[in-house]
């Protein structure tokens, strides 16, 4: 079966190849020649459908979409569905994490989750799944491995860092790697 996956980053496609099997034919954005898609929506819910139902409405296919996000309780949720770019547009993952250790200093509540919604759209219908990992948010960076803010979360019963796990580790207990879990067993029990 082949299903559009709608981002332009190979490495998060690679994951998700991984996860699904040989099953599925995995075509990403650059594959089918797709631009950037707008995300406006102010849920991850909105922007996975957001990204789903654009790809469905100008290649008329299959299309799944994620959207991650941060929530650190002690700062009402944030950064949430702006975690990309917490520190402004076009800033980096490390602006990301020093602005978010910035705004925690002193704070003792640490606790936090990311959480990924992914949106399905399949032969018109739509449906989402979600992944979630609690965790706390260090004082400092730890850990070299990974991108966004892995060196700064450590998830609950845990010792290490998402920066300092392998990536198999990470894979499977993280939000995304739940998040595709929920989407594979959904495809493999769909009816046909
Ligand atoms: P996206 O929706 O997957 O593009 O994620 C939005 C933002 O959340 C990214 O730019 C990262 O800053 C952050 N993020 C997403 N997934 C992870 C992760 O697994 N570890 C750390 N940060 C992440």
């Amino acid at each position: 079966m082949e299903i559009i996956f709608a981002t332009h980053n190979q490495h998060k496609t690679e994951e998700v190849r991984a996860i699904l099997g040989p099953d599925y034919q995995i075509k990403n954005l650059p594959d089918i020649g797709c631009p950037d898609i707008p995300e406006t929506a102010d849920t991850l819910k909105g922007n996975a459908l957001q990204k789903a139902q654009y790809v469905v409405d100008h290649y008329h296919c299959n299309c799944f979409a994620d959207d991650t996000g941060l929530e650190i309780e002690a700062l009402d949720g944030r950064p949430g569905v702006y975690s990309a770019r917490y520190a402004g547009e076009g800033c980096s993952y490390q602006d990301n994490v020093r602005k978010v250790l910035a705004e925690m200093e002193g704070m003792t509540n640490r606790r936090a989750c990311f959480k990924t919604v992914i949106a399905l759209i399949l032969d018109g219908e739509q449906y989402f799944f979600e992944g979630r990992i609690d965790g706390e948010i260090l004082t400092e960076q730890r850990g070299t491995d990974g991108f966004g803010y892995d060196p700064i979360f450590k998830p609950l019963g845990f010792r290490q860092t998402f920066a300092e796990m392998s990536a198999i580790a990470k894979n499977t207990i993280s939000h995304r790697g739940r998040a595709m879990q929920q989407l594979k067993e959904f495809l493999a029990n769909r009816p046909r």
